[in-house]
């Protein structure tokens, strides 16, 4: 994951007064919102509509935060306009969710999002951050590989993830793939 050196400008989400930080508690009931309209974005094809409304259950937003693996992101208003859930999968660390809200996009707040997610998992000893995302869609495991995540074959993913992508199938999604991203 590359990092931010002191000569560079600031990132645009910054420069406009964005934040990103650890979750409020008050900031969790915004929070399947900012994943609905996130979620628009997501072409009918890969996607059954009661899927694509589908949001993190609030239980798992409120342990998450709990934990300290709830981050989000503030608009220089203070709203959360995007988030990131991290969690673990097959002993490794695991990015659960990331939406940012489409009038809030394309500013940096999602690799800002995965950059803090990342050094989470790195401090706290994991070897690497793995997640499922849709292999064609320009956001998303494109993105991610620009970030350096690299994509799984299905027989490289541990049992856990294996069920993951096999759970999302089962679910109607299609054109999943896992990615991982190495933290040594
Ligand atoms: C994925 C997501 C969180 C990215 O948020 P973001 O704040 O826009 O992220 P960034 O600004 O850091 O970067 C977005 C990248 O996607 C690219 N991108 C976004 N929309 C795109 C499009 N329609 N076509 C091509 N590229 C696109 C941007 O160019 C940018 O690439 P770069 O940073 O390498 O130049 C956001 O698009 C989202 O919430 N999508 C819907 C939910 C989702 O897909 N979640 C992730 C599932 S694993």
């Amino acid at each position: 994951m590359e990092h931010q050196h002191a000569s560079d400008p600031p990132p645009p989400w910054k420069a406009a007064g964005y934040r990103i930080q650890l979750a409020r508690e008050a900031d969790l009931p915004r929070l399947a919102g900012v994943e609905r309209a996130a979620a628009r974005q997501f072409p009918g094809r890969l996607i059954p509509p009661a899927q694509r409304a589908g949001v993190v259950p609030l239980a798992v937003l409120r342990e998450a935060w709990n934990e300290g693996r709830l981050w989000v992101a503030l608009s220089p208003a203070g709203l959360p306009v995007g988030f990131a859930v991290a969690g673990t999968c097959d002993g490794e660390a695991f990015l659960i969710e990331l939406d940012v809200h489409p009038a809030h996009q394309c500013l940096g707040l999602g690799r800002a999002l995965v950059a803090r997610v990342a050094q989470w998992a790195r401090t706290a000893g994991y070897a690497a951050l793995a997640l499922t995302t849709f292999a064609s869609l320009p956001w998303n495991a494109p993105f991610y590989a620009r970030l350096g995540f690299q994509a799984l074959v299905p027989g490289a993913c541990g049992p856990a993830l294996a069920e993951r992508l096999a759970a999302e199938a089962r679910l109607g999604l299609r054109e999943r793939v896992a990615m991982r991203l190495s933290l040594r």
